[in-house]
């Protein structure tokens, strides 16, 4: 068995004299003492990085970034920095953006089921667009416009049929989704007629989004192609094709870079005669292989004949991907980055539940053992922003390192932090 393979790192991951993982400069065994664990560490170079690879593929104003991968005050504001526009599928998530000083007009607002509370709190604001999902959705437009006047810019959300290769609770791109107005039934034109009648919203584009983590350029290509062939006769000004770039999570994963990704899509929306602007939600993308998880290992118990079980200091409750879809990630030890994983385990969590797994078949050196820091890559994405507080297990805290200095951006929740909503 092999050491954990480098490219899963973040870019700034580099390996000491002594073999241990520094990360943008700063140890890891030290940000663990700093900061504790579980802590979900950042390389913010590499998140940099990844917004310039978007905004270069699609150009300024062309890369919505998808905040329900990962958001807080300093992710919302670095992401805005470097030129991108704000994806919010909730009041919270628009909540957290415009705190973070991002301006409504940056801020698009998503879901499939919006109150008519987030909705007035969208056109309130003034947020650049507003991403229409369903009939239900004009009719309480239609409402805000009766009571305040409201007349926001809107995209309506088209499922275009198109079936991602990716987990079927990621993919909506189908006929068979909850999200959007499905093209094929007759949904999606209904919609565009309905609302360009409408006085209570300005149609200014269509947009789909096939699912996430998906691998194959293709799937973009064919997705591209259907909106093309559905949007051009139509002449809206804009046309959002989505996020949904996949990245590697284990050895052996290969997905498209962000600039081949921009390339394929521009280059068959120009071929199919699209004249709108074209733009891209991603998320996972930006963030996923920026970050890493850094746990210590708790418990090691083996079973002979049977398998040796890994606990360490966190689980489902900072990363419940592999519980929701049978993720795989790679793990490793911190002090030893290039040590053989000669040992299979499975990894769990301290959650009161088997089903607590981060990892059912990790490989790490056959000396782990009780006490060692345990990192986990590519957890930048639906990591942290898919946390929950399952045992009142208190979510850990977010780092930001660059240039050998780290930066708390969120701190770890305390006790007084759980009950804050618990009025007795
Ligand atoms: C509408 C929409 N846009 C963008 C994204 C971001 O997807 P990803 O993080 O895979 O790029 C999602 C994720 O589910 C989404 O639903």
């Amino acid at each position: 068995m092999t050491a954990v393979p480098l490219g899963l790192l973040p870019d700034n991951a580099t390996v000491a004299d002594d073999g241990s993982l520094l990360l943008a400069g700063c140890r890891v065994a030290d940000l663990a003492a700093e900061f504790g664990t579980p802590v979900f560490v950042y390389d913010e170079a590499h998140l940099r990085a990844r917004c310039r690879e978007a905004v270069d593929a699609f150009g300024r104003d062309r890369v919505i970034y998808a905040t329900k991968a990962f958001l807080c005050k300093a992710m919302a504001r670095l992401a805005y920095d470097e030129g991108l526009l704000l994806d919010v599928a909730s009041g919270g998530e628009l909540a957290v953006a415009l705190a973070a000083g991002v301006p409504p007009g940056a801020c698009t607002l998503h879901g499939n089921n919006k109150s008519i509370a987030e909705l007035r709190a969208a056109a309130d604001a003034g947020v650049r667009h507003i991403v229409v999902d369903s009939f239900d959705e004009l009719d309480r437009l239609d409402e805000l416009h009766a009571e305040f006047g409201s007349t926001p810019n809107v995209l309506l959300r088209v499922t275009p049929g198109v079936s991602a290769h990716t987990h079927e609770f990621i993919a909506t791109g189908q006929d068979d989704s909850k999200f959007g107005f499905n093209l094929g039934n007759g949904d999606a034109l209904r919609a565009v007629d309905r609302a360009r009648r409408s006085a209570a919203v300005e149609l200014v584009g269509l947009h789909c989004h096939i699912g996430s983590n998906v691998f194959d350029a293709s799937s973009f290509a064919k997705a591209a192609a259907v909106m093309a062939d559905f949007a051009v006769p139509l002449d809206l000004p804009e046309l959002v094709l989505g996020g949904g770039l996949g990245v590697p999570y284990v050895e052996g994963e290969e997905a498209p870079t962000i600039t081949q990704w921009g390339n394929v899509l521009l280059d068959a929306c120009a071929a199919l005669g699209v004249r709108s602007n074209v733009s891209v939600e991603p998320g996972r993308a930006i963030v996923a292989s920026a970050a890493m998880t850094i746990y210590t290992v708790g418990t090691v118990k083996h079973i002979p004949d049977v398998r040796t079980y890994i606990a360490v200091d966190g689980g489902m409750s900072d990363n419940p991907r592999p519980v929701l879809y049978g993720s795989g990630y790679e793990s490793f030890l911190p002090r030893a980055v290039t040590a053989e994983r000669d040992m299979t385990a499975r990894l769990v969590g301290k959650h009161c539940e088997s089903g607590d797994v981060l990892s059912f078949a990790a490989k790490l050196p056959g000396d782990t053992a009780v006490g060692d820091l345990l990192a986990m890559p590519v957890t930048g994405a639906y990591g942290h922003s898919m946390g929950s507080n399952y045992n009142k297990i208190t979510r850990p805290p977010v780092v930001f390192v660059g240039d050998g200095d780290a930066r708390l951006v969120v701190r770890r929740e305390t006790h007084d932090d759980l009950m804050i909503t618990d009025l007795g």
